[in-house]
């Protein structure tokens, strides 16, 4: 049995270190893709992986790699491990950069402990996961397996109208590899739960067997200003009152469905934006999300449909545009199975569950056997900075990445 475990001091001394870094005047964490902030959470974290001796290479869509291998095992395919360290605005510590600072502190590790894989081992830090200031979300690792080019990427225009390539050099970290350089043999992606279910079942670990599917779209609604004291009810074409009829409706559909589906509006603009101007313009955001693809389908669809028949009652032009899709991903049954095993063998146990959130593994399942570990998220809470994990489960889940580790570097 193995009896090898990571050091728990230095992981969370890591992540509450980089959890200080992108403090707004607000001290809120905000560390947004290609910002100068994202810069000192990069530089921080590239500054550990070089004085863990591991190799530096960064590629054209700014992922960063921490490459451990030897004269002897550098042709074979890595075991790559890894998340994200971009974070959404007013974030909590531990999304992304947990399982970043753990596939280091799993290296860390294995090195000191004079372990001699087989085949390298590397961490990945995937820019832009989380979408906010440039979409799609999970946009490095969608690139780095081939579902974007690089140039497409690059060429992102973000909520603040920068580009992502311009700001990538300008925070010096367009680098040279091309996406895709390391083709892995296996890659495993320690994260936070996000949701509530592990908590309320007792259970420190998750087994992510797989990931719902993830639907995008930029709605806007044109209708007419006018004047907010003259204008009768029956003649105005009110922007903000359909955009608010949509809200509504994709929350009622939603509830009463009796379907894991999940439907938001995170995002809402008026134009012009002014107490006493019936608005002329919504604009707004909708994140659907279903493990079942004919499903996310269907809620695509009904909502299409209710946006043409508002369109009508309402006398507005309604568009819409594509932000971002991704179909449902079912990760590698064998590495579930190498979880499970660590878990038991650690005398834990294990729950199998879906994930909630987009995660880079589910791109790289595009092009590697790929899965998740999950520990719980107190109150299911995330995207939050109550965001909260109790330090066991982390250490928990590390070393169960660990163990997860040397069975597939030993392959
Ligand atoms: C990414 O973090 C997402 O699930 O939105
Ligand atoms: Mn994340
Ligand atoms: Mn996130």
């Amino acid at each position: 049995m193995n009896t090898l475990s990571i050091n728990a001091e230095r992981l969370l001394g890591r992540l509450r270190e980089l959890g200080q870094i992108g403090r707004d005047s607000d001290d809120r964490l905000v560390r947004l893709a290609g910002s100068d902030a994202d810069k000192a959470g990069r530089d921080t974290f590239v500054a550990w992986v070089r004085a863990a001796g591991l190799e530096v290479a960064v590629d054209r869509i700014g992922n960063i790699f921490g490459i451990w291998r030897h004269a002897d095992n550098a042709d074979e395919a890595p075991v790559l491990l890894g998340s994200h360290i971009d974070t959404v605005i007013n974030a909590g510590i531990f999304d992304g950069c947990y399982g970043a600072l753990s596939g280091l502190e799993v290296i860390e590790t294995l090195k000191a402990a004079g372990y001699v894989p087989a085949r390298p081992i590397a961490v990945a830090a995937f820019t832009n996961e989380e979408g906010v200031r440039y979409a799609p979300d999970m946009m490095g690792s969608l690139v780095y397996a081939g579902g974007l080019s690089v140039k497409e990427a690059l060429a992102t225009v973000g909520t603040d109208d920068t580009i992502l390539g311009e700001e990538l050099e300008r925070i010096g970290y367009a680098g040279s590899e091309e996406p895709g350089f390391l083709k892995p043999h296996a890659y495993v992606e320690l994260h936070i739960e996000q949701g509530p279910v592990l908590e309320r079942k007792g259970v420190p670990i998750g087994a992510v067997e797989n990931l719902q599917g993830i639907s995008w779209q930029r709605v806007t609604i044109d209708g007419d200003a006018n004047h907010a004291g003259t204008t009768p009810m029956s003649m105005r074409r009110d922007a903000g009152h359909a955009a608010a009829r949509v809200v509504t409706f994709l929350r009622d559909r939603a509830r009463n469905a009796n379907t894991p589906t999940v439907a938001t509006v995170g995002c809402m603009g008026f134009e012009p934006n002014a107490i006493n101007v019936i608005p002329s313009r919504a604009t707004f955001t909708v994140d659907l999300r279903d493990p079942d693809e004919q499903r996310l389908q269907a809620e695509e669809a009904a909502l299409a449909a209710y946006l043409k028949e508002l369109a009508a009652a309402e006398e507005v032009t309604i568009s819409v545009e594509r932000l971002a899709r991704f179909e449902p991903v079912t990760f590698d049954r064998r590495i579930v199975e190498l979880v499970e095993d660590a878990v038991r063998e650690r005398g834990l146990t294990a729950k199998r569950m879906t994930s909630g959130a987009g995660h880079d593994a589910q791109m790289i399942a595009r092009i590697a056997p790929a899965a998740m570990i999950f520990v719980p998220s107190i109150g299911g809470i995330s995207h939050n900075p109550r965001e909260h994990t109790p330090e066991a489960d982390l250490i928990a889940g590390a070393n169960i990445l660990l163990d997860v580790v040397i069975r597939l570097a030993a392959e």
